[in-house]
């Protein structure tokens, strides 16, 4: 008899497993955007508006998927976006994602605000990995933070920059969601139906920050909790000048995270990143911005070949990953979608997911009669709008 993660034939069906396992509050923080969830909605649908233009009468008898990104092999052009809090959504956390990412031969990027310690995923993890960080206002925390990631070997930085302030994410005010949950009647219902969330939940530590708990020594006998401090930390002085500092500070690859607009991502290469993401934080941040898929071709133009992109955010199918590389992509990023298959099955669910999204992937480049990632260019895309 075929599992439930075999049962799942997409994305879309990993996301009701994720669903039916955990407390409400709990999917729709990942589930969930910001304001009217409009930006969250077009991120995905946008891909839609977008035709593939297949070549026929190819020889598609193997497809050559492998590339480089940030200076790393990957065996196709996917990586794994860094999502805070991991542990809330599978006891197995980070290092479940992270096997389930080597198993395919691709990059995984942890989260400053991870719930596994950034050493700790170093060590039993040798593939591609990224950290992703901010420049809090406690400039000394992130200086820390880059000589961490130097010592454990980690291949990139990923410098967020679409937060300097937190989404207003409407689904978790309304749930009443906090770090740790606040047990109010209607908080205990919802983890007392889901029992296989909520027992593991007793007893692990699910909403640890581990990469700067060690700042609550420093809180000691304040009235501030770390996730307090941590909101806090975003600062809103941020300019060029601090990613200028933080490129020489590391030295290595560096991709921006949340550039959007053609003018930004010139910037930042001038700055001294050698990536763009272009992402809008899976649309839980500023509601209204464009879907990153739009905004492809507008920066490839821009910045020519002088850095990487990646897109990251609505992707749900394989085919969203081959219209990306045709406008321009170097890879995609995904969050939710392993999010989905870690939370309905811990590292199978996500290697569920990758696998999906890579057989996905493959049959549409052999419909498409592109038999190399490298081959794929803008003729192979026909934006539906050109028609009208
Ligand atoms: C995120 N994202 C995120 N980004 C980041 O830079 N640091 C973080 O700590 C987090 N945390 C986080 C938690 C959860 C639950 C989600 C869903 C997302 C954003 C993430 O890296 C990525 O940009 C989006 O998830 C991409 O959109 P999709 O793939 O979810 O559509």
């Amino acid at each position: 008899m075929m599992g439930r993660l075999e049962r799942a034939f997409n994305i879309s069906d990993l996301r009701r497993l994720a669903r039916k396992r955990l407390p409400r509050p709990i999917f729709d923080y990942i589930d969930g955007g910001a304001d009217d969830e409009w930006t969250l909605k077009r991120n995905h649908d946008a891909f839609a508006d977008y035709e593939l233009l297949p070549d026929v009468l190819i020889d598609t008898s193997s497809i050559r998927s492998e590339t480089t990104l940030f200076g790393q092999k990957i065996a196709w052009p996917l990586i794994l976006s860094p999502t805070g809090l991991t542990r809330m959504f599978h006891d197995d956390a980070e290092l479940a994602v992270a096997r389930a990412a080597a198993r395919h031969g691709l990059m995984y990027s942890l989260s400053t605000l991870g719930t596994t310690r950034l050493e700790a995923l170093a060590e039993s993890f040798a593939g591609p990995k990224a950290f992703q960080i901010y420049i809090f206002k406690d400039r000394g925390l992130t200086a820390e933070f880059i000589g961490r990631c130097r010592e454990a070997g980690y291949h990139a930085l990923m410098l967020t920059v679409d937060t300097p302030v937190a989404g207003n994410r409407e689904r978790d005010r309304f749930n009443g969601l906090s770090i740790p949950p606040r047990l109010t009647l209607k908080s205990m219902l919802s983890f007392a139906m889901k029992p296989s969330w909520s027992l593991p939940a007793l007893t692990g530590n699910k909403f640890d920050f581990a990469n700067v708990s060690h700042k609550v020594d420093a809180l000691a006998g304040r009235q501030m909790s770390l996730f307090d401090y941590i909101g806090g930390q975003f600062d809103r002085t941020l300019t060029w000048r601090d990613v200028e500092w933080l490129a020489k500070e590391w030295n290595g690859p560096l991709s921006i995270k949340g550039v959007m607009a053609p003018q930004d991502a010139k910037h930042a290469i001038a700055s001294g990143a050698t990536s763009i993401m272009i992402s809008n934080h899976g649309g839980r941040q500023l509601d209204g911005a464009p879907a990153p898929v739009d905004q492809i071709a507008p920066i490839r133009d821009a910045i020519g070949d002088s850095g990487e992109i990646v897109c990251d955010g609505g992707i749900r199918r394989g085919s969203d990953v081959v219209k990306a590389l045709a406008l321009g992509a170097n890879a995609c990023s995904i969050g939710r979608p392993y999010l989905y298959g870690l939370a309905a099955g811990g590292e199978a669910g996500v290697h569920r997911a990758l696998g999906l999204l890579h057989e996905e992937f493959e049959r549409t480049m052999v419909l498409a009669g592109v038999n190399d990632v490298a081959k794929l260019e803008r003729r192979h895309i026909r934006m539906r709008s050109w028609l009208s």
